[in-house]
């Protein structure tokens, strides 16, 4: 989604801001501009398509001491330089920055068009421009105080006037804004990655609050003016966690990171001697959580899937019926919501509107929501009543890979605690830990296939449907390899129970659907090759994803990739792995942007 760096300081504006949209690609964008001042001269500049057309703007300038700069994905009006931030008021001398959608902004922009008054594009940004110019009365703090009142929606912003050179405004309301602190400079990001390489100390703005910064200093600041007193956090992200560090495409670097990111999120969290898990971050004594009688966990996207599993777990293993619902959805149906019940939201960012307002939506009706995210800061992780976080590192491919293990993980050890709990013995929770922490070899020796399930890409990658079919919990794993394929190949993909097949997707298959089978070592297999059985005798091609050892599945398959034996609940994560690398490596043989896919954020904040 939209991204926002603001600079104040002693280095070259354009530069600061160039590097951190760059850093910002990752969230998904498809126009940049940024604005820089040196005095009261500002230079707009801004252009349709990436980041590297925006320095071609540039050239070899190194220009201003100050400056806003911004990536955007369309919402209101399609992608061209005219719609791109920043946005500047009639006279231009207000310039504005805006993630965030503004519901109201026909409304307001009539009024000055009745003056006669023209806009330049078709956003819902520039109006605010126009707003903050019409109320400014020498301060610009003082006209954004006044602006925002009047908007409906959400926004981060930021703002710059000519007759206050060398300092930005920036005001918080539904999308992230964070202030970085440096010596004699100052940044506004809506995300910490941007300005990472400069600072590690940072104040997060929570929704009302205003920020005003200069490189000298900063003031936070309510709508009312009354000074807000704010935390400095230090960023927990390493630079090097950002960059590529020898891999093609970050989506490679994170399918590899999954052994070490994957412990990260049960390291200290299982207990040997009584055999569970402890998640402190849940402040929940256990007695509060041995009274929860229904656990509903709401996501998105990846995070959905891996909440699905969880949920199936949390059943299997602690008898606590379970559930897990789209965000978007549960938020819109008057859910029930019943004072034993647990809340979860699983986000990777941490900023997901439709997961966000669903957690708000639970909480309103007095329901406790713990929030499972990677990102720390973000506003889930903020809000909620209390969670986890990940530790899986940044995530910069916007398809999610890491992410969704460690999610995993982390639900796994909460499953592994709700059942020891209750009925799970000493035993057969030992077992699960110890499944647990052999995790990351099993994964290391399924990414030493890579060269294999390459070259099954190179057989595949031309097909244009594709099924992924699997059971139990390796269902919502088929559903998972089915998006990672369409996210970044964009291939079509759907993702089924195998069993739902006969019901309908098999009057797909011909020789040009190929199916792509989850078939592990567990009571459902004899059943998934029947269905396997079924898809051959139409002629469908199969790839399998079996467990070594199982030879009558390669007597069945055109191919197969063999992952190693497990017990039978840990098999999505070993499971997901060949989909992830399948996805990757038809991506890149379509030469797809794997990174940055087509019409995709990282963090959709708006619903
Ligand atoms: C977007 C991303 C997906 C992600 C989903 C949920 O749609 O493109 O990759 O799974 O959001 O994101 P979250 O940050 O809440 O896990």
């Amino acid at each position: 989604m939209c991204g926002i760096v603001g600079y104040c300081g002693y280095r070259p504006a354009s530069v600061v801001l160039l590097e951190g949209l760059k850093r910002l690609e990752y969230r998904g964008y498809d126009s940049a501009g940024i604005c820089v001042g040196t005095g009261n001269k500002f230079e707009l500049l801004k252009k349709r398509g990436k980041i590297r057309e925006l320095n071609e703007l540039v050239g070899k300038r190194t220009l201003g001491d100050f400056g806003i700069g911004h990536t955007r994905w369309a919402t209101h009006g399609e992608a061209n330089d005219r719609n791109a931030h920043p946005h500047t008021s009639a006279s231009g001398d207000v310039v504005l920055v805006h993630n965030g959608i503004i519901e109201n902004y026909a409304e307001l922009k009539k009024e000055f068009e009745s003056s006669g008054q023209i806009f330049q594009s078709e956003t819902d940004t520039e109006v605010i421009a126009f707003m903050i110019e019409d109320a400014y009365k020498g301060n610009l703090e003082n006209a954004v105080r006044e602006v925002l009142p009047l908007l409906k929606g959400t926004y981060g912003i930021a703002v710059i006037h000519k007759n206050e050179p060398g300092k930005i405004v920036g005001a918080r309301n539904g999308s992230p804004l964070v202030l970085g602190i440096g010596e004699h400079e100052m940044f506004l990001a809506s995300d910490v990655t941007a300005i990472l390489a400069y600072t590690k100390d940072a104040v997060y703005l929570n929704d009302g609050e205003l920020v005003s910064i200069t490189k000298d200093g900063y003031r936070t600041f309510d709508i009312n003016d009354t000074i807000i007193q704010k935390q400095v956090e230090q960023i927990s992200w390493e630079l090097e966690q950002i960059e590529k560090r020898g891999f093609k495409h970050f989506m490679q670097k994170e399918i590899h990171e999954q052994v070490e990111s994957i412990s990260r999120a049960f390291q200290g969290r299982l207990n040997k001697e009584s055999a569970t898990g402890h998640l402190g971050g849940l402040n929940m004594l256990p007695n509060e959580l041995l009274g929860v009688r229904r656990v509903i966990i709401m996501a998105a996207g990846t995070s959905y899937h891996a909440g699905m599993i969880g949920a199936y777990l949390i059943e299997k293993l602690a008898r606590i019926p379970a559930s897990a619902e789209l965000s978007s959805e549960i938020r819109y149906k008057n859910p029930v919501v019943e004072h034993d019940s647990l809340y979860f939201v699983v986000s990777q960012s941490g900023e997901t509107a439709d997961t966000l307002q669903a957690m708000r939506e639970i909480q309103r009706k007095g329901g406790k929501v713990l929030g499972l995210c990677n990102v720390v800061g973000s506003t889930i992780a903020r809000e909620s009543d209390g969670g986890v976080y990940l530790h899986s590192g940044p995530e910069i491919a916007v398809a999610s890979t890491k992410a969704f293990t460690s999610q995993l993980a982390v639900l796994y050890v909460l499953a592994l605690s709700l059942a020891r709990m209750r009925h799970l013995s000493i035993e057969d929770g030992l077992k699960i830990i110890n499944a647990l922490e052999v995790l990351p070899e099993k994964i290391s020796s399924i990414l030493k296939q890579t060269a294999h399930i390459e070259a099954l890409a190179e057989k595949y990658h031309r097909y244009e449907n594709f099924l992924f079919l699997g059971r139990g919990m390796n269902y919502p794993v088929a559903m998972e390899g089915a998006l990672k394929l369409k996210e970044i190949s964009y291939i079509h993909a759907e993702g089924y129970s195998a069993a739902e097949i006969k019901h309908g997707p098999i009057a797909l298959i011909n020789e040009n659907t190929p199916s792509f089978f989850l078939v592990p070592d567990d009571l459902l297999r004899d059943k998934v090759i029947t269905n396997m059985k079924e898809v051959k005798a139409r002629k469908g091609k199969l790839i399998a994803v079996a467990v070594e050892g199982d030879l009558e599945i390669a007597g069945i398959a055109d191919d197969v990739i063999y992952i190693p034996h497990t017990e039978e609940i840990m098999y999505p994560f070993l499971m997901v792995l060949p989909t992830q690398l399948f996805a990757y490596y038809c991506a890149i043989k379509l030469g797809r942007d794997v990174d940055q896919p087509r019409n995709l954020a990282k963090s959709v904040t708006v619903e």
